[in-house]
């Protein structure tokens, strides 16, 4: 949807004007965040947008079809995101988990509530005081389950841009816990990878 969106007619009619005039409100929605964060971390509040954390947004609607045996699959397998940060609008369905402390815990549908993952990148340029979550969603026999993930910073577009911990983050006491990698080199890794469960970001420890 950014920077360079879809002409209407690349867009299904019923959806069409919905998607754009939604997409506009997770951009002004996402430059609010990125200011939060910002200011969380103790830095300017322009800090991620100015890192272009805002400047790339995709857009993906999950149909889930209803499943006659749900123990023997899953919705989405185990993984973190691959963007600065995501975010999800569920119906109420239901089925998405977080992993917090090796237990899954159900992230239950909360109506006229979007939830808000931590991406992968966010905790590369954080230097870790921001952790990428791991998710995953369970196959249901209800349904369909429609979701739409919106994602900062993308699998799609080249950006060649350059990113590892901020300096401001990182000190003497406190090294650079990962070196410096592409979007583009980033997102060839992760995708080849597919979601298999293990943490790509790993590979980028020092
Ligand atoms: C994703 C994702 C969750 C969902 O698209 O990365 O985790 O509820 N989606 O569809
Ligand atoms: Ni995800």
């Amino acid at each position: 949807m950014a920077p360079d969106p879809p002409t209407p007619e690349e867009l299904p009619e019923t959806c069409r004007d919905a998607i754009f005039e939604y997409s506009k409100h997770v951009m002004s929605l996402g430059g609010l965040l990125f200011e939060l964060l910002s200011e969380a971390l103790g830095l300017k509040s322009e800090i991620l947008e100015s890192m272009d954390c805002l400047k790339t947004l995709v857009m993906v609607c999950h149909y889930y079809p209803p499943c006659p045996q749900p123990d023997l699959t899953l919705g989405t397998s185990k993984h973190s995101d691959n963007s600065f940060l995501m975010l999800l609008l569920q119906d109420n369905i239901g089925g998405l988990q977080i992993l917090h402390q090796d237990s899954w815990i159900d992230v239950a549908p909360l109506r006229g509530a979007l939830v808000i993952n931590i991406g992968d990148f966010l905790q590369l340029i954080t230097n870790d005081k921001f952790v990428s979550v791991e998710h995953r969603v369970l196959a249901n026999k209800q349904g369909p389950r429609i979701s739409v993930a919106s994602f900062f910073s993308s699998s799609v577009l080249p950006n060649s841009k350059v990113y590892g911990p901020l300096k401001e983050l990182v000190s003497e006491e406190n090294p650079p816990k990962y070196r410096d990698i592409s979007i583009t080199e980033y997102n060839e890794g992760y995708l080849q990878k597919g979601l298999d469960g293990t943490s790509y970001l790993l590979n980028f420890r020092i």
